[in-house]
């Protein structure tokens, strides 16, 4: 990509625990975040379980731009961008499908899996010119960790590792849930779009300060006493990872109540051959701990939100436009957990639910909220007399208080005022 990105001071805009509202509706500043966040920093693609098969294709995005993800002959998992180098028509319009090669519509160029100019239409119209280096776009950085695909547009830069950081345990946390280690992403996405900033969403998934109220019909319907897990008497932490990872560890709570799947509102003995190939797996007091612990609920800055039993993959398209892709995880080996995790994704998140239909209403409502002149600007202190640094040196405080959203807009303001 040719950018021309020159540094911004953001000083006259967030003060310490203070967050002008402008961040979130100006125009200019969502064109400067596509070049500086989402065309510089790794972003979730896609699940490698989504393009199983050598040619499989799927059509996912970085940001507003389309990318396909492609599973090449050479076996390897490649991002291109979804735009013929002739005249810059879409190359690919199927959601998603096996295919050896794309072929434009407009004037028939076609292209290998990989990227690569594979034929043209009536090539004397070019005589003996070279043309190998027509090809589609790549994304130039492309590494995935533990089946979770990722691209960076920036060809050089931090490695995903770098990237992920101590944030990098919660996948590993997610995938001891399957018997054999891996989770897929193959239920399908549905997709929610809100009329509201992409950092609404962000801050959101780990702010444990609204479920109480938000959530409040959906656990009294539910009867799933989940939300005292939100509560001011609750255990659970909220962390900061740093690189704007952030998570509600909800662990010190479910580990005092000692219930193994209690995190899944169920027992060991209603899914017993889950329970016997997790005890397989891990040995018998192992799997004890995974299946009290339960799976995170963690947000992988800046798009990729693990909840629990689905995947959200957070995409803004423009300063007021987001959408939200959700899917149910789905365990590896663990095919009698996975119709359950299917059916509570379709109760809580899918057109009927609960959950994210409140949320939604927050995201836009917020940000019509953010645009009335009085007061300009946003708190984001709540805990800070309590937060400290937790054995790994992570900084943590209570379940409802405010770590993540300062953690986040840290890591916001370190890669928007860089050069
Ligand atoms: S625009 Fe694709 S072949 Fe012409
Ligand atoms: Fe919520």
């Amino acid at each position: 990509m040719n950018l021309s990105v020159q540094p911004t001071d953001l000083s006259d805009r967030i003060r310490g625990e203070h967050i002008h509202g402008s961040l979130y509706t100006d125009p200019a500043v969502f064109q400067e975040e596509l070049e500086k966040i989402w065309y510089r920093t790794w972003v979730y693609v896609g699940h490698e379980s989504e393009v199983p098969e050598t040619n499989d294709f799927v059509l996912k995005s970085i940001g507003p731009q389309p990318v396909i993800m492609t599973r090449g002959a050479d076996g390897e998992v490649h991002l291109l961008q979804n735009r013929c180098p002739h005249r810059g028509n879409q190359v690919c319009t199927r959601a998603k499908g096996n295919a050896r090669r794309f072929t434009c519509p407009f004037h028939n160029w076609t292209f290998e899996n990989d990227g690569r100019l594979a034929a043209y239409a009536f090539p004397e119209g070019y005589a003996d010119r070279d043309m190998s280096e027509l090809g589609l776009g790549r994304v130039p950085r492309v590494a995935s960790y533990r089946g979770f695909v990722f691209g960076s547009f920036a060809g050089t830069g931090p490695t995903l590792a770098d990237h992920l950081g101590g944030a990098a345990e919660t996948i590993d946390r997610l995938c001891e849930h399957s018997p054999e280690g891996e989770v897929e992403l193959t239920a399908g996405f549905l997709q929610h779009r809100v009329k509201a900033n992409w950092k609404f969403v962000l801050e959101n998934e780990t702010d444990g300060y609204h479920p109480a109220f938000v959530h409040a019909s959906i656990f009294k319907v539910a009867e799933s006493g989940l939300g005292g897990l939100y509560g001011d008497r609750s255990t659970a932490l909220t962390r900061d990872f740093g690189n704007g990872h952030t998570e509600i560890d909800l662990r010190p709570e479910f580990r005092r109540l000692d219930r193994p799947m209690g995190w899944f509102g169920t027992t060991p003995e209603k899914l017993p051959d889950y329970a016997s190939a997790m005890a397989a797996a891990h040995g018998a007091d192992k799997a004890r701990e995974i299946m009290i612990d339960g799976t995170p609920h963690v947000m992988i800055f800046p798009n990729l939100f693990i909840a629990e039993i689905q995947i959200f993959v957070i995409q803004p398209r423009a300063v007021d436009d987001t959408v939200q892709h959700v899917t149910a995880l789905q365990l590896k080996g663990g095919r009698e957990m996975n119709r359950r995790l299917r059916q509570q994704t379709m109760g809580s998140v899918g057109p009927a639910g609960f959950l994210l239909a409140d949320d939604s209403e927050m995201y836009e409502r917020t940000h019509r909220g953010v645009q009335s002149l009085q007061p300009e600007w946003l708190f984001l202190g709540r805990g800070d007399h309590r937060e400290r640094r937790d054995a790994d040196g992570y900084m943590v405080a209570h379940a409802t208080d405010e770590v993540p959203s300062r953690g986040i807009w840290q890591h916001y303001r370190r890669l928007m005022e860089a050069a």
